[in-house]
């Protein structure tokens, strides 16, 4: 849809995504006017807490400002910056408290200066609560189900000299095509679901981010056809639980039929997904992967525990044998797909004795890569009420166990690629060694090697000459 002239007079569309468009072109009027009156662009600074998936809306953002006119700049003395906010552990949002005094200064050195926040913390009473008592300076505050109003929360700020605040419980609307701005020209992550549905003991994730949807699969692949119309190579389906994809759509579709319709696309090189849960990862998953040529050689598997016990206090639907044979199975199915995990140290009346079984599924699986959490109480989910919360000193030691193991087991796997040579998507220029390229195995690991800044968004052939712990250093092959 194109941005039409702002009309004044006209009246406001109702229907979606018109009404963001009929905003967009008014906020385009007012960023117009203030540019006349400071004789400069209009900045903007868009800063992403957390996942995958809050990375992609705030590509969403910065679609829509771009549209309107600012002009993006990646450091926080703008005319307008926003946070998009994560909650699923404390320590996020203790950064994001961090933050907003040094934007105070800031704000106090410019007045014009607007600043907003968004995403999973916003959907939090106590958050919201706090930031109207103590960060008076805030413009704007929006949470996750209500982000495609961006336009529109924008124009009633500029409008308002009050502080603008609009969240949701939950919704069940979905709005396609608004405009998005890419961090990468070759790569993007699409949604493919919104919410979560599984209700984890310890996460806060289905009350911030509400009931499960799935998009349409006409309009996935529309929206991925685009962007390889546009440069993508590769592109990462995004959900909470990418299994559940499709069950509450009109006429349902699985995610392995999901994923062959999206090898179909032609151009389109890669493909990820992002993140499936162990207890309904399918057989007809596996036997798509087995066939394919696009879907990466990567599974992210969370594992949260390896304690049969702590999983069903988890509410994870698994034990540690039904795990152990599903990763097992994607060893023996899928032998050069790396498998990655994460896992929580620390749950609710962990013992020693549970830190064992996840060290041995650890051992027994020789993840490619785990992402490893201590446990952080959130408000509100059903582990923070629950008694035997654990010591931190003896969660420290528990920790460094696990991570110790992970580290082992992860060097060894990764090693036996050394002397292959194998495709890489290149990404970037390094950023400690701007002489070297930065690039990714199909299998999700990093190789840096050298090579002329052209390559990048391209894949090239690399041998992997050294392992050098999570990553390989190796070289260009013509
Ligand atoms: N404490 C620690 N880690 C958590 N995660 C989710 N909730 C919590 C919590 N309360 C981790 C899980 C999940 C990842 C995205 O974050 O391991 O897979
Ligand atoms: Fe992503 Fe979860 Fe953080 Fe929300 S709370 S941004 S869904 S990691």
């Amino acid at each position: 849809m194109e941005l039409k002239e702002f009309d004044a007079l006209a009246s406001i569309p109702t229907k979606e995504p018109e009404r963001q468009f009929y905003f967009m072109s008014k906020l385009a009027h007012k960023v117009a006017e203030l540019e006349k009156e400071k004789g400069r662009k209009l900045t903007c600074y868009v800063h992403t807490f957390g996942c995958q998936m809050n990375a992609r809306d705030s590509e969403k953002l910065l679609g829509i400002l771009k549209t309107v006119g600012f002009e993006e700049i990646d450091y926080e003395d703008a005319d307008f910056v926003i946070y998009n906010t994560c909650t699923v552990r404390d320590n996020a949002n203790q950064h994001v408290y961090g933050r907003l005094g040094v934007l105070n200064g800031l704000k106090k050195k410019n007045p014009d200066m607007k600043i907003g926040l968004c995403g999973c913390m916003m959907q939090e009473e106590v958050v919201i609560e706090k930031i109207k008592k103590s960060y008076r300076f805030v413009n704007l505050m929006f949470g996750t189900h209500n982000i495609y109003k961006f336009a529109e929360l924008l124009c009633d700020m500029y409008d308002s000299d009050r502080m603008v605040i609009d969240i949701w419980k939950d919704t069940d609307q979905i709005v396609e095509d608004l405009p998005t701005e890419r961090k990468y020209p070759f790569k993007s992550g699409t949604n493919i679901m919104f919410g979560c549905n599984n209700f984890c003991s310890y996460c806060i994730v289905p009350y911030v981010r509400g009931r499960e949807r799935s998009r349409e699969p006409k309009d996935i692949i529309r929206e991925i056809e685009r962007m390889v119309q546009d440069g993508v190579k590769e592109v990462m389906l995004l959900g909470q639980n990418v299994n559940s994809y499709g069950k509450g759509l009109e006429n349902p579709i699985s995610f392995a039929e999901l994923l062959q319709e999206v090898e179909k696309i032609d151009g389109l090189e890669r493909i990820r997904f992002m993140t499936p849960h162990p207890k309904d990862l399918s057989d007809d998953l596996i036997e798509v992967m087995k066939h394919s040529k696009k879907i990466c050689r990567h599974i992210h598997l969370p594992m949260q525990s390896g304690s049969s016990r702590i999983l069903k206090e988890m509410n994870r639907h698994y034990t540690k044998e039904s795990y152990l044979d599903l990763a097992l199975k994607i060893r023996r199915e899928l032998p050069d797909v790396a498998i990655t995990t994460d896992i929580i140290v620390g749950f609710p009346g962990e013992t020693r004795e549970d830190v064992e079984d996840t060290i041995d599924v650890i051992k027994k699986v020789g993840f490619d890569n785990a992402f490893t959490f201590i446990y952080s109480k959130r408000t509100g989910t059903p582990a923070a009420s629950m008694p035997n919360q654990v010591p931190e000193e003896e969660v420290k030691v528990n920790f460094d166990a696990v991570l110790k193991t992970v580290q082992e087991t992860a060097r060894a796997r990764v090693k036996l690629l050394e002397g292959q040579i194998l495709p890489v998507l290149v990404e970037e220029i390094n950023e400690h060694n701007p002489e070297l390229l930065t690039g990714r195995l199909s299998n999700n690991i990093l190789v840096h090697f050298k090579g002329d800044t052209s390559l990048i968004g391209t894949i090239v052939n690399v041998s992997l000459d050294e392992y050098e712990g999570f990553y390989y250093m190796g070289s260009l092959q013509e």
